[in-house]
C-alpha cells in the first residue's frame, strides 16, 4: 500500500492525508479530535472561568464600575468572552491595548524558544470586525494601537480618568511588555478591580521572569495598594484590588 501511495501525485496525496486526519479512528484522526474535543476546549473552560468568577463577584459586590482594559488582543478571543462574560449584567467600556504588530524585540530577559519579534501581529480592523461581529455594539470598543512603551503616555489617561478600571486583563506573554502596564495601571485602579494575568505561568512558572517578575517588582514599589489572590486555572492568576493609596 506505501510503495503505491508514493507513486500518486501531489495533489492525490494530500487529500488523501487530508481525509486520513479527519477521520476519528485513525492514530493522526483521533488526536485530531482530542486536541479540539478535549485539550483546546480544556483551555476555553479555564479561561471561561476566569471570566463568569469575576462577573459573579461583581455583581455581588456591586457597583464595581469602570473600563475593562485588555492588554493583548490579538484574534479577539478574550475580548469577545469579556463581552459575553459581562454585558448582561454590566454597562461596561471596552478598551483593547495591542501593537496589532504583535510582539516587540524580544530582550534577553523574555527569550523563550516560542517568542519572537512579529509573532502574533493581528491586523486591528480584523479584529474589531471579530469582536462587533460577535454582538458588542462598535460604539462600546475602543481600540489603542501601539506598543505600550510609546502609547500608555500621560496624555492616554487624560482621555480615560476620572473613570477607573473595573477588569485589567494582562495578557502580553512577556516582562517586558508587563512593565510599562503596571507603571500606567494605578491611576485607575480602585477597590474591587480585578487583575488578570493570562500568562502567570509562562517561562516554566520561574518568578524571575514574565509577568510574575513585572508583578512582584510593581507589589514591591507599590505597598500602599493591597491585592488579594482571586481565582487561578494551570495558566493563569487574578487578584482583586482591596485598598488603593
Ligand atoms: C497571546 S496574544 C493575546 C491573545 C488575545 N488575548 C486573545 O485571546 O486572542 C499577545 C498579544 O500581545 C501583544 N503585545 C505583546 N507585547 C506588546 C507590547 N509591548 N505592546 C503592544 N502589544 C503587545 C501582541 O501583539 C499580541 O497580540
Amino acid at each position: 500500500m506505501k510503495k503505491i501511495f508514493q507513486y500518486l501525485p501531489d495533489a492525490i496525496k494530500t487529500v488523501a492525508r487530508t481525509s486520513r486526519a479527519n477521520i476519528p479512528w485513525t492514530k493522526i484522526g483521533g488526536q485530531r479530535r482530542w486536541v479540539s474535543e478535549t485539550y483546546s476546549k480544556f483551555g476555553l473552560e479555564e479561561r471561561r472561568r476566569i471570566f463568569l468568577s469575576i462577573a459573579r463577584f461583581h455583581h455581588i459586590n456591586r457597583p464595581v464600575p469602570g473600563y475593562y482594559f485588555e492588554f493583548g488582543c490579538n484574534e479577539a478571543n478574550t475580548m469577545r468572552m469579556a463581552w459575553d462574560s459581562f454585558h448582561y449584567l454590566f454597562d461596561r467600556q471596552y478598551v483593547g491595548f495591542d501593537s496589532f504588530a504583535g510582539l516587540p524585540a524580544i530582550t534577553e530577559i523574555d527569550k523563550q524558544e516560542i517568542w519572537e519579534k512579529g509573532k502574533l501581529a493581528y491586523d486591528e480592523q480584523l479584529f474589531i470586525n471579530q469582536v462587533i461581529s460577535n454582538g458588542m455594539p462598535r460604539e462600546k470598543l475602543i481600540t489603542v494601537k501601539g506598543f505600550y512603551e510609546d502609547t500608555l503616555t500621560d496624555e492616554l489617561a487624560a482621555k480615560f480618568v476620572p473613570q477607573k478600571a473595573s477588569v485589567v486583563y494582562i495578557d502580553c506573554d512577556l516582562y517586558t511588555s508587563t512593565v510599562p502596564i503596571l507603571k500606567w495601571i494605578p491611576q485607575f485602579l480602585q477597590v474591587g478591580t480585578v487583575i488578570v494575568f493570562d500568562d502567570w505561568n509562562c517561562f516554566k512558572g520561574d518568578p524571575s521572569r514574565g509577568e510574575r517578575r513585572a508583578w512582584h517588582e510593581f507589589s514591591k514599589e507599590h505597598s500602599d495598594i493591597g491585592f488579594e489572590p482571586f481565582v487561578s486555572t494551570g495558566e493563569a492568576q487574578s487578584f482583586i484590588c482591596i485598598r488603593v493609596g
